[in-house]
């Protein structure tokens, strides 16, 4: 029985996890062409929501100039991410 409600409390956190990480992949259509961002890659790569993330992860905004600044770019900036044109629109 101790058994059973730990295998069902391992799996209720399995699936909690899965989904807390909505999308895998994210496409964003622009007129320059579409930008792919990896969810699932940059969680992983980074190791820590928190490096995009405040609090509880949630939806976070993405526009132009978030992109092109703290949301996206500014991060490659720092860390050796992609930051020419091409490198994010294809
Ligand atoms: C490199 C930055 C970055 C990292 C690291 C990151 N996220 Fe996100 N996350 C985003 C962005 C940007 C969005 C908004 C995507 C969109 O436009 O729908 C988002 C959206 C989300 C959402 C909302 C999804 C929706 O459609 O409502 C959740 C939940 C989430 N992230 C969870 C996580 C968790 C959990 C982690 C850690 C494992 C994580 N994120 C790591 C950038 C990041
Ligand atoms: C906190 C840091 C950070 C943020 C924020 C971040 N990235 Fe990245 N991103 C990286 C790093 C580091 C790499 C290089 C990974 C590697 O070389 O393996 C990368 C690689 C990429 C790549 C090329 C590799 C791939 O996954 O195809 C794309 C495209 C990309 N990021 C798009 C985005 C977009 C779009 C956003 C915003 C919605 C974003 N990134 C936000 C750190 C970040
Ligand atoms: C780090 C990745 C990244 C880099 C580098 C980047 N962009 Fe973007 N750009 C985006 C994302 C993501 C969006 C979409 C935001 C949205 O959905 O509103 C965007 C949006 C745009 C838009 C608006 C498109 C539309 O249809 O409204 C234009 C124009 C644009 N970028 C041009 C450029 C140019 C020119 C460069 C080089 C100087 C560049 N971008 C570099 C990620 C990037």
């Amino acid at each position: 029985m101790k058994r059973l409600i730990v295998t069902l409390l391992a799996l209720a956190f399995l699936t909690t996890a899965t989904a807390a990480i909505a999308a895998d992949v994210v496409t964003y259509e622009a007129s320059k062409g579409a930008v792919t961002f990896n969810h699932k890659a940059h969680g992983e790569k980074l190791g820590d929501c928190a490096k995009c993330h405040e609090g509880t992860p949630a939806k976070i905004a993405v526009d132009k100039s978030g992109a092109h600044g703290a949301v996206c770019k500014d991060c490659h900036k720092a860390m050796g991410g992609p930051t020419k044109c091409n490198d994010c629109h294809k």
